[in-house]
């Protein structure tokens, strides 16, 4: 035998309510084809087809290496897309698995168990089915006695037969050669007026060639055609996300409210906290603390970190090193091994060197920090002209002064102070104290002056 799999891609989504292609509609991190691929992928198949059409050339371009496609304009219902999908397999392939874009749950056991129980029967086709509670909107699946008979469509059906809670989840494993000629005599004279690939199902059943029927569940036969549904299926992936993570040693103290992406990797022995996300490529190294309330992408954060309230983009975080409360690490920030960044600090394209602590109150962006510095609370590196950025450099063991306002370029040596408040405009060379403020004025009897003011200008 010889599986080709078709992958029917190329519906609108409507029922989304939006301009991007269903295809490509993002749930726990990964597109609605991006999961649909990863559970085909270990079936080995000897060719795999995408039927694309709505953003077609988003959809092509989304598509891994040995995956091919075939455009299906206009769209004239899954029946045409199926016979679109056939035509592209190669000759070889005698047995077609279906399978739509938009069931993120479905496992890859579970297709090799339609697969599988396909060849065993040696039908000519198998359908996956489920009992579902509610079954609005999908094809419900029509038996006499255990014989499946038929699938009609919720716009077809009458009262009757919407009462059926079987349903209809769109996999199925076919004969090639038996599917391509029911194929060709499909009619569209229907509520939507399209080709349903349901129809050949009675066209088998009626020339007496049993359909095998494989069930699964509730949660795997979910169709995403709606933003609830859409929903439904991040929280099933999050729960089995946090599931696996938990099983391998990372504690969560409440799983419904963490949100890690499928391809973000966390070790064993990290402890994550209520309203947490983990998105796109992100790591968390062994014994890192994470949450509560933090949201982070692409960042590696390094072993026993400890990260609070923060907001965390394409970021660095060395081991052991703090970050929060109400911190924001924008792209191209690299925080040092046991580093700090504190309470309302806000950090873009620096390295903040090992040991160094932006404690509170300030602005770090396009700035070399070297190690075991500390920059004193309401620190700006005024790196912004109005025409072009510039780079603030900073030796180890420097104290930068409260409000320091570092105007760059510039650069701080080694073992160099600025006093609180100054404005640096020059480099300070190691070792130096710089400070820039003017001498205090003092004005005796000021308070007493001010009250006679004001009680002469009452009497005017
Ligand atoms: C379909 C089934 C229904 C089943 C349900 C399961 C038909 C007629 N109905 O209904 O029995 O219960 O799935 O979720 O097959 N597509 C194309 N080209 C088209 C139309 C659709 O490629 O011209 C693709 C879609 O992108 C989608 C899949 O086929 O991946 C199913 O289409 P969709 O519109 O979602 O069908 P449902 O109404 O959900
Ligand atoms: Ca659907």
């Amino acid at each position: 035998m010889k599986i080709g799999v078709v992958v029917l891609a190329a519906g609108k989504g409507a029922r989304l309510r939006s301009d991007a292609p269903k295809a490509l509609h993002t749930v726990a991190g990964r597109t609605l084809l991006g999961w649909t691929l990863d559970s085909i992928a270990p079936l080995g198949a000897t060719a795999t087809v995408a039927v694309v059409g709505d953003g077609a050339e988003a959809v092509t371009a989304a598509l891994p290496d040995g995956v091919g496609h075939t455009i299906q304009d206009p769209l004239l219902g899954t029946g045409d897309a199926a016979r679109l999908g056939l035509e592209h397999l190669p000759p070889d392939v005698d047995t077609v698995l279906i399978v739509p874009v938009d069931m993120p749950l479905l496992s890859s056991d579970t297709l090799r168990s339609v697969v599988d129980t396909h060849h065993r029967s040696g039908n000519v086709a198998t359908l996956l089915v489920a009992a579902i509670s509610d079954p609005t909107g999908y094809g419900r699946v029509l038996r006499d006695g255990d014989a499946v008979v038929g699938i009609i469509e919720e716009g077809d059906a009458s009262d009757e037969q919407r009462t059926i809670d079987e349903i209809n989840t769109s996999v199925y494993a076919f004969d090639r050669a038996r599917l391509t000629t029911a194929l060709a005599s499909l009619e569209n004279d229907n509520a939507q007026g399209e080709y349903y690939l349901t129809d050949v199902i009675h066209q088998f059943a009626a020339g007496d060639d049993p359909v095998g029927v494989v069930t699964t569940d509730e949660v795997e036969a979910l169709g995403v055609n709606t933003l609830s549904q859409l929903a439904a299926a991040g929280a099933s992936l999050r729960r089995r996300i946090n599931k696996r993570l938990m099983d391998d040693g990372v504690a969560m103290v409440d799983p419904d409210r963490v949100y890690v992406d499928a391809g973000v990797t966390v070790a064993a022995g990290v402890r994550l906290y209520p309203d947490v996300y983990l998105q796109g490529e992100t790591s968390v190294g062994a014994g890192a603390e994470v949450g509560p309330s933090v949201h982070v992408t692409d960042t590696s954060i390094g072993e026993l970190a400890t990260i609070r309230f923060a907001v965390i983009d394409r970021t660095v975080i060395g081991k052991g090193a703090i970050v929060g409360p109400f911190t924001h690490l924008r792209p191209g920030t690299d925080l040092g091994e046991g580093a700090k960044a504190g309470e309302f600090v806000g950090i873009k394209n620096s390295t903040i060197g090992k040991g160094s602590k932006v404690p509170h109150l300030s602005y770090v962006g396009d700035a070399d920090i070297g190690e075991g510095s500390n920059i004193g609370a309401g620190t700006v590196t005024v790196n912004y002209d109005g025409f072009e950025k510039h780079r603030t450099k900073i030796g180890d063991r420097v104290r930068i002064g409260s409000d320091t306002m570092l105007i760059a370029p510039v650069e701080i040596g080694d073992d160099a102070f600025t006093g609180a408040g100054s404005v640096i405009t020059e480099d300070v060379p190691p070792g130096a104290l710089a400070i820039e403020r003017s001498p205090q004025v003092e004005v005796p009897g000021y308070a007493e002056r001010r009250k006679r003011r004001a009680a002469q200008d009452g009497d005017s």
